[in-house]
């Protein structure tokens, strides 16, 4: 008998990718190995590891990027004052590469022929993706199960039932949301109409300004070549310094973004972002630089600036030199 041929799958545990992995058994009759990347959020990843088993993965991998990405991908950014369109810190287009990165890597350690992703046809993290695995790896072949499947999110929960695929409801929402980190990205739902002021419940890591303390609260950031790498005198390593931002400026009702963009894709989209920790460094970089630049590298910078974001937006940092 010959070995059947196998795939990566970028494995989040939500719907999508439960659905994805069952999926993908029945279509393409491949094994599917799941890879779930932790960039800094802490979930509960045995509980997801287990569940890609039940689900009927030949393997569950579990990793821990998150030094990585704050090394490699946000401290970078920060640096380069990477704000697309003046607004959004990119942590989601900021983590796609890096799993694109990942997902390569366990296709060849394994012996994949593929990688998969759970991403619609609609975003920019399909591009993202497609860009990043191509560049890294053109010899790979990609699958992007919710892109050819042509499911509603309803007959997705049927075709879950049907296949016994244990579907946790606790974790349906009315957007879409990507977390890591850098930042919280909802989307979707009744955000789409920028009308519509976007309902409380859109938010995770930030209170609402008026549920704030009315007591102010000061934060002292220590940069050495423009990274963070001291709160309040003390020493810290970037993720709990990321960490403990987010916490006490998201305490704060700092760091909400609502921001009408410019997809990838041609067309605008209006997004909510929560990025308490992002927000604050971003500003204090700035202000840093207000006194240490001179008006033509500042000037220099904002162009630059402009550029690196619209890179890591695009998610050509493998290709851009
Ligand atoms: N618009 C943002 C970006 O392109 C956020 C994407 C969020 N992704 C998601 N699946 N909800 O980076």
């Amino acid at each position: 008998m010959t070995e059947k041929q196998k795939v990566v799958l970028a494995y989040s545990g939500g719907l999508d990718t439960c659905v994805a992995v069952r999926w993908i058994q029945q279509t393409y009759d491949m094994d599917v190995v799941t890879l779930t990347i932790d960039m800094g959020t802490h979930e509960d990843l045995e509980t997801i590891r287990r569940r890609a088993l039940q689900v009927g993965a030949i393997k569950a991998l579990v990793v821990d990027a998150t030094d990585v990405f704050v090394d490699y991908f946000i401290w970078p950014a920060l640096r380069a004052g990477a704000l697309y369109e003046g607004a959004y810190p990119l942590a989601t287009a900021l983590g796609r590469p890096l799993v694109a990165k990942l997902l390569v890597d366990t296709a060849r350690r394994h012996g994949a022929a593929a990688v998969a992703h759970g991403c619609t046809g609609k975003g920019n993290d399909q591009v993202r993706f497609d860009v990043g695995i191509k560049t890294l790896a053109p010899e790979l072949r990609i699958i992007a199960p919710a892109r050819e499947w042509d499911m509603t999110r309803d007959e997705e929960i049927e075709y879950a039932a049907r296949n016994n695929i244990e579907i946790d409801v606790t974790r349906k929402s009315p957007y879409s949301t990507d977390e890591n980190l850098w930042g919280r990205s909802i989307e979707c739902g009744a955000l789409e109409d920028p009308w519509t002021e976007p309902p409380e419940d859109a938010y995770a890591w930030t209170v609402s300004p008026g549920q704030a303390p009315d007591e102010p609260e000061y934060v002292e950031i220590e940069f050495e070549r423009g990274i963070p790498t001291a709160l309040d005198g003390k020493e810290m390593k970037g993720p709990e310094l990321i960490q403990e931002l987010n916490r006490r400026a998201g305490r704060h009702g700092v760091g909400r973004i609502d921001h009408i963009e410019n997809r990838v894709v041609g067309i605008k989209s209006r997004e909510i972002y929560e990025a308490p920790a992002a927000v604050l460094l971003h500003a204090a970089h700035r202000e840093l630089e207000s006194i240490t630049l001179t008006r033509p590298a500042m000037r220099f910078k904002e162009s630059v600036s402009t550029a690196y974001a619209d890179v890591v937006y695009d998610c050509l940092l493998y290709t851009s030199d």
